[in-house]
């Protein structure tokens, strides 16, 4: 192999992003230098925030320049290593960006053991989405056994994981997705006690059915009018744990919520969250899952984009509801 493949931002998107915001490009095959290592990355994975980062404006992350290699994170073998953190023939998962080789110092890479977990678990259940889930479930929302827990883009690769955890802490788990068949996923794979397809047009409706004590803890994934219809049914006391609000991101003006008035009567707990500020509490929870996966306890799903070239468009398919479970490109 020679040369490498990689997918730079070509423009910034204002509303939905189009295949033609990004470019492919051929480059030499990069050396590593002293001190770092050559991988080959196996794994690519798609995240909703990777639409923030195709933005300039002000966030917790720092954007992506035009012209720059899209961040993303993925899971690859080190093929060559000039004195690198990892000797040649370990996987490594880390801010690897979508490319088919990067050149790394080790800065930001964890080790990875195939023989645990397959390697493309490291990017869904057992790396970043599953932590995200540990993390805003039982640090943030904190449920107590008996009570409900609805959690949005519930089949997603955080939202499957919510309402897995939140059965193990003994609650009823109520996820809202788009469509029967991801619903039916939920309910019949997953465990989870219900499911409400907001496509179906009786979202308050549905939700009020699927949850008669009201709901205790909110994971929040997508934001709009499926936040507006929750925050009518939350009781007092109840708990949000604001992960995400995928509606909004490709969106010219973002959804003006009415029912706010019901985390003031309520007396809610509402707490916005990234993944990385727990950098203390990442490690365990992704050692947990990774056991709770090898052990059988924990499902999951992937949908996979075959070929770097492809990146873009299960990019966008995956922003528009296209994926069951964890969206990954298979790169090598
Ligand atoms: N705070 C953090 O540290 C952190 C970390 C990871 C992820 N997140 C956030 O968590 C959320 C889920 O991420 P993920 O990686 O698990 O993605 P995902 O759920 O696997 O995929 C995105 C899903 O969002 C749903 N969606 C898209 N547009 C929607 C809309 N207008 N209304 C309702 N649902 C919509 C689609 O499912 P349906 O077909 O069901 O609509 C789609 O499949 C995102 O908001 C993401 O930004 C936050």
């Amino acid at each position: 192999m020679t040369t490498n493949m990689q997918i730079l931002l070509a423009s910034r998107p204002s509303g939905w992003v189009q295949e033609s915001d990004f470019e492919m490009v051929k480059t030499p095959l990069p050396q590593a230098g002293p001190g770092q290592m050559l991988i080959r990355i196996h794994w690519l994975s798609l995240d909703p925030y990777m639409r923030g980062r195709m933005s300039s404006a002000k966030s917790y992350a720092k954007s992506v320049d035009i012209g720059e290699v899209m961040v993303g994170g993925a899971v690859g073998e080190v093929v060559a290593s000039s004195g690198g953190k990892f000797a040649v023939g370990e996987f490594v998962v880390g801010p690897l960006g979508w490319q088919q080789y990067a050149v790394s110092n080790g800065e930001g890479l964890v080790r990875v053991d195939p023989d645990l977990v397959p390697l493309s678990a490291y990017l869904g259940v057992a790396g970043m989405p599953g932590a995200t889930a540990w993390t805003g479930l039982l640090e943030h929302c904190r449920p107590r056994a008996g009570e409900t827990v609805v959690v949005s883009a519930a089949s997603g690769a955080v939202g499957s994981i919510v309402g897995q955890l939140a059965k193990m802490q003994g609650c009823r788990a109520v996820g809202i997705a788009g469509g029967k068949a991801k619903c039916d996923y939920t309910v019949q794979e997953l465990g989870f006690d219900a499911c409400v397809d907001y496509q179906a047009g009786r979202l308050y409706e549905d939700l009020r059915a699927a949850c008669p004590d009201g709901i205790d803890c909110y994971f929040e994934n997508v934001g709009g009018t499926v936040m507006d219809n929750v925050l009518r049914l939350l009781n007092p006391f109840s708990r949000i744990a604001l992960c995400g609000m995928i509606s909004d991101y490709n969106s010219v003006e973002p959804y003006g919520i009415t029912n706010l008035r019901s985390l003031l009567v309520n007396r809610v707990r509402l707490q916005g969250f990234i993944v990385t500020d727990r950098l203390d509490l990442y490690a365990r929870a992704v050692q947990q899952l990774a056991g709770w996966v090898a052990q059988g306890r924990l499902r999951y799903r992937e949908t996979v984009a075959e070929g770097l070239e492809n990146a873009p468009k299960a990019f966008i398919g995956m922003l528009k509801g296209a994926n069951l479970g964890k969206q990954l490109v298979r790169v090598a």
